[in-house]
């Protein structure tokens, strides 16, 4: 629970520190305790010299806008007790904790006293009736206040595109990727973009893909003026096959793009292997999959270039758009960076042709300031996944739908998407209809896709691609959702094969 505390409340808390009831609460992690920063002021008048310090260490602050002033000034009712409503509200808390909750009475928001809390705390949990596919905004809380530091450092230093902020989160993602460079761009399709310019695949050329993923992963072979050649997946992680691989290679091919689908890494030992012995490049499509690992190599430090996006709904996103390209390579990274400015080195003096591929300084902020919460959100993601697998086999499911297997850890369950046959369509409408958000990644495999036409493929030709568009389905996993949601998922799926 997010409990916002008004001033009266904590000034009664400071009076015995130690012993306060609703602090403890918050010191146990029972409950997540703020305060307003508008607030504070009267907390320091009324101390009486006693610990404010101590008692913010407990808290987190929450600093509303002069918009939200703005509109608690113009209330009837007193400036705190409409500013306090205001900021439940807003910000997704789930109360204000006060000892005058008559005050309050008539506003939107639930109003408890002190005494109530643990009461509450202790009350059954109401029953779940909706899961979101994503609730990105059920975790701002946890962020709020390294996102606002980010944020505010970058609108101060009026330092917006590239910078400090972008050089900083490059080295930062570089560490964590255990890749030498990383270079910041606008997006994870800009970053695959660019990683083919700089791997010099153009017109004439080929380049080997999976026909089952994002659009983008295809639509930037084409958009450097290169072909891509799609080589079917394997059924089980629904990542591309390196045998398959093998039979496209011609002396055209210049790269291979495995793309760690869902967060999970492709096969790349053979990648790698045959990428060696014909001298092609390899550019790793790691947008689903910061964090993952392949035998023991996290994503992103395998091949010549790794890229990843900060989509929010990533397991790793910005408040916009962004991307991100890793690499070993002195020579690809100083590419990089000359392609991502339109080619200028120095300013101004074009050699080559790049493109606007600058990422803005607010974003990699936010990524900055996420970054340090990613492991425990990641762990978070796979204890889900484990949850659901043994909730699927206790309830006997797995002969009706397949779950995702871990075979190569570590995955980082971007999606946890199961196939679940010939009725796939019929069971997302059910879902949909019990408020249970789930998506198909991708129906349509891009080698049919009508833009691709010109390729000259047809249905058929990538059975296992084919049927996982027509069999999938991604069910709620985020690092957001709680135990007794995963059960009703499960449930209600449960509930779709079996009718009980
Ligand atoms: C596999 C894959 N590749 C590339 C991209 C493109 O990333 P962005 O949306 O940041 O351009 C995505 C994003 O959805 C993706 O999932």
């Amino acid at each position: 629970m997010q409990i916002l505390f008004d001033t009266g409340c904590l000034v009664q808390a400071l009076e015995d520190l130690q012993n306060s009831a609703v602090l403890n609460l918050c010191r146990q992690e029972t409950c997540k305790g703020w305060v307003a920063s508008t607030s504070v002021p009267a907390i320091l008048e009324n101390a009486k010299n006693r610990d404010v310090q101590s008692l913010l260490r407990v808290l987190a602050v929450m600093t509303p806008t002069a918009h939200d002033i703005d509109i608690a000034l113009e209330a009837e009712k007193p400036f705190e007790v409409e500013l306090l409503a205001r900021l439940v509200d807003t910000s997704g808390l789930d109360a204000v904790v006060t000892l005058t909750p008559e005050k309050f009475s008539g506003l939107p928001v639930q109003i408890l006293a002190p005494g109530e809390l643990q009461k509450k705390l202790d009350a059954p949990p109401a029953p779940v009736k909706e899961v979101r596919l994503l609730d990105i905004t059920a975790s701002y809380h946890e962020i709020l206040n390294a996102v606002e530091k980010e944020t505010a450092e970058t609108i101060r230093s009026g330092y917006f595109i590239l910078g400090p902020k972008v050089a900083e989160m490059e080295e930062r993602i570089a560490s964590y990727c255990q890749a030498k460079y990383a270079v910041g761009v606008s997006s994870g399709t800009d970053a695959l973009l660019i990683a083919l310019m700089a791997s010099g695949v153009g017109p004439g050329d080929e380049v080997i893909t999976s026909p089952y993923t994002f659009f983008a992963t295809a639509g930037s072979i084409i958009r450097v003026g290169a072909k891509p050649v799609f080589a079917d997946i394997n059924d089980i992680t629904f990542n591309i096959k390196p045998e398959h691989i093998e039979r496209c290679i011609t002396s055209k091919t210049k790269a291979i793009i495995p793309v760690h689908l869902y967060g999970q890494c492709a096969d790349m030992d053979p990648i790698l292997q045959l990428a060696e012995e014909h001298g092609l490049r390899v550019i790793e499509d790691a947008a689903q999959a910061i964090g993952s690992e392949y035998k023991g190599r996290p994503a992103g430090s395998m091949g010549d270039l790794g890229c990843f996006s900060f989509f929010p709904a990533k397991n790793l996103g910005s408040f916009g758009d962004g991307g991100m390209v890793t690499t070993n390579s002195e020579e690809l990274y100083d590419q990089l960076k000359v392609l991502r400015v339109h080619g200028s080195e120095p300013k101004y003096y074009h050699k080559v042709i790049g493109g606007n591929f600058r990422l803005d300084a607010l974003q990699a902020g936010v990524v900055s300031a996420k970054l340090n919460f990613l492991e425990g959100w990641t762990e978070k993601r796979r204890g889900n996944a484990e949850t659901y697998n043994q909730l699927f086999k206790d309830s006997a499911m797995t002969p009706f739908v397949q779950l995702p297997p871990e075979v190569f850890p570590r995955h980082v369950y971007n999606q946890y998407v199961i196939c679940a046959g010939n009725r796939r369509d019929e069971l997302r409408t059910f879902l949909n209809e019990n408020k249970i958000g789930c998506e198909i990644y991708y129906p349509v495999p891009l080698h049919i896709q009508e833009c691709f036409k010109p390729l000259g493929y047809k249905l058929g030709d990538f059975p296992a691609a084919e049927k996982a568009a027509r069999e999938t389905l991604a069910l709620p996993i985020s690092h957001e959702i709680s135990k007794s949601q995963m059960e009703y998922v499960v449930n209600m799926i449960h509930q779709f094969f079996l009718g009980e």
